[in-house]
């Protein structure tokens, strides 16, 4: 799972305040990555390392070790998600030497270091936590000890890890740097005016510099105020050597604001960026135009195109799937990106294989799209984050334009994939003559459409599903139901019920329900149908009467015109009629804020539900 990590290096007095508050703000903008610790180590200004750490959240943790005691001008962050050893006071990180000289903060999984443990304690280093990560300042001090300068010993430490990793580390021997290093976990750098930082995501550092790196695996380097250097391990006639990088034409200016990474006066990320959908959606669709194009004519040419995708990603997949068959004939097929390797089989040259991924550093969906590249596919990364891991890997990327979404539960990534995959889809259908001009129009007509009618949505159904959240919170189990594009729409509203409000959400297709899981159902069991189009409203009333007839609490979001389906349920949420190109992404919306509004209504923190975190980085 992921941590969050900050390293800061500045010159005078540049940050205007204590190092140790910089730190914690920057903790702050990281907090949505899920942690249960928080700590953090800087040179103080007579050249002493301090750390401070413990177990809990950011502020309670801030008003028990004071960060605004602590200045320096070099100093890292952490906030830890357990992984070797149970959230601890000593567990959290950073970790330190036996001299206490340096300090390392890690992202990741080292899997080698049982190994490296007992060889230190060999040497005689002292152990004190249980948790991976500690064994880091130990390699470090014995290749001090060795002779090493700093940066060379943290270059040696780092050439014995095996495993994922994003690693920061200060050194009171080098003081004005703070090293880092990247394998499988992301890390970016961000460069500043007499300040330069290092962090696992760039919001923690946008309100200094929007000029990023993003490092790639294998980096090593340092940053101090003045200078950045970035390395990779390369072999030459068999040994290893360092080489530098040459990273200037990868820098990049993010078109992120602080504004954007901040709650903006919503009482939660989540709510807030439920409401930024209208904008996200007019920024993808105005870049879509652009983007698509080269991707589009590529499809007119395959025979078969896979989307992988992890948990939101993968809804988008599929409906995505629905959309490329429907509007471009073409043979798509979703599939889940951890099962992906069963499916990738017998991909070959020719097909062509896309990686959806928000964070574009889903650990699951990298692998496939690595599969999908090694087999002769073509891979194409659906992303958010620019220059993250899948795009960097695949042969072409294509961008949402949600802007940064730091709420665990995706919800503006969703809208915008769905759109920008259907605006491709009927990009492709034109191109290869499958779409008629005149449904290519009033589709494209409907996506121009599709902001306002987000606005409107949000609008009008806010305070009912904040109603009906007061019905859903104690209910313990709930079925959302839908054929064709309905089913998407009902996995993902299933699983936001499930990650933010912990109700036991299922997703059917209606047509199974029957099957198996009716046999749940009794007086007040809730079943949510979402219909996207007229067919399959048709198809599924048989599935409400069933339901119906056993007592269940029925809720339906479907099309206004649909009276059938008004006349049957309970709750009718009755959306805009509208193609379904649109509607795969307006129709999620009274979902999103079911789940929010019945998270909150139970006292949950929506933006940061247990057990989750943003960017998942592991298998
Ligand atoms: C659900 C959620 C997760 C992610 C999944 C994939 O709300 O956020 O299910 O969708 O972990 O993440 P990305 O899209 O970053 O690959």
């Amino acid at each position: 799972m992921v941590c969050g990590i900050i390293g800061i290096t500045s010159s005078e007095d540049v940050l205007d305040k204590p190092l140790g508050v910089s730190l914690k703000e920057a903790l702050k903008k990281l907090e949505y990555r899920g942690y249960d610790s928080v700590g953090f180590a800087l040179i103080d200004k007579a050249g002493r390392l301090v750390v401070r750490k413990s177990k809990g959240m950011i502020d309670a943790v801030a008003a028990k070790v004071g960060f605004e005691l602590f200045d320096g001008y070099t100093g890292i962050g952490h906030t830890r998600w357990a992984t070797h050893g149970p959230p601890s006071d000593v567990n959290s990180h950073p970790h330190t030497d036996c001299s206490g000289k340096i300090a390392v903060a890690h992202n990741g999984i080292i899997e080698n270091y049982m190994e490296l443990k007992e060889a230190l304690i060999d040497e005689g280093h002292t152990f004190i936590s249980e948790t991976d990560t500690e064994v880091i300042p130990h390699l470090i001090e014995e290749f001090e000890k060795k002779g090493f300068k700093p940066y060379e010993a943290f270059k040696k430490a780092v050439e014995l890890l095996r495993g994922a990793y994003a690693i920061v580390a200060i050194d009171v021997n080098d003081p004005r740097k703070v090293f880092f290093a990247r394998n499988t976990s992301p890390l970016v750098l961000g460069f500043g005016v007499k300040a330069n930082f290092v962090a696992s995501d760039a919001v923690a550092f946008l309100n200094f510099t929007r000029r990023v790196l993003a490092l790639r695996d294998g980096e090593v380097g340092y940053i101090t105020p003045e200078e950045v250097v970035v390395e990779r391990l390369e072999f030459r006639e068999g040994r290893p050597v360092w080489v530098a990088v040459d990273f200037t034409s990868r820098v990049k200016n993010i078109d992120w604001t602080v504004e954007m990474a901040s709650k903006g006066g919503f009482k939660h990320f989540m709510l807030k960026e439920i409401h930024e959908q209208p904008y996200a959606l007019a920024s993808t669709i105005a870049s879509a135009a652009e983007s698509v194009d080269k991707l589009a004519k590529i499809l007119t040419r395959v025979d078969r195109v896979l989307l992988a995708g992890a948990g939101t990603s993968y809804h988008a997949a599929y409906v995505a799937a629905l959309l490329l068959r429907k509007y471009a004939g073409l043979w798509a097929l979703p599939v889940v990106s951890s099962e992906a390797q069963w499916w990738l089989s017998t991909v070959k040259e020719g097909d062509v294989v896309l990686g959806i991924s928000q964070s574009g550093e889903t650990i699951d969906t990298l692998k496939a799209v690595r599969e999908a590249k090694k087999r002769g596919a073509l891979t194409v990364a659906v992303s958010n984050v620019i220059d993250s891991a899948i795009p960097r890997e695949s042969d072409i990327a294509i961008y949402t334009k949600a802007g940064p979404e730091i709420g665990v539960a995706a919800t503006k990534t969703f809208t915008t994939q769905v759109t920008l995959l259907g605006y491709l889809s009927l990009r492709t259908g034109v191109l290869n003559g499958f779409l008629s001009e005149s449904e290519a129009s009033e589709a494209f007509k409907s996506l121009r459409e599709l902001p306002n009618l987000v606005r409107h949505a949000i609008n009008t159904y806010e305070a009912k599903m904040a109603s009906l959240a007061v019905e859903m919170k104690d209910r313990p189990n709930a079925y959302f139901l839908g054929r064709g594009l309905g089913l998407p729409l009902s996995m993902e509203g299933a699983l936001k019920l499930k990650e933010i409000a912990y109700i036991h959400a299922e997703a059917y297709p209606a047509g199974e329900s029957k099957h198996g899981p009716i046999a749940l159902v009794e007086e007040g069991f809730p079943t949510i149908f979402t219909i996207v189009t007229a067919d399959e409203g048709e198809l599924i009333k048989s599935n409400v009467e069933e339901m119906r007839a056993r007592g269940s609490l029925t809720i339906a979001v479907f099309p206004k015109n649909l009276e059938d389906i008004a006349r049957l349920v309970k709750t009718p949420i009755k959306m805009p009629v509208v193609k379904d190109v649109a509607a795969s992404a307006l129709y999620i919306v009274p979902h999103q804020l079911l789940a929010y509004y019945t998270s909150v209504k139970k006292g949950l923190d929506p933006d940061k539900p247990r057990n989750l975190a943003k960017t998942v980085t592991v298998f």
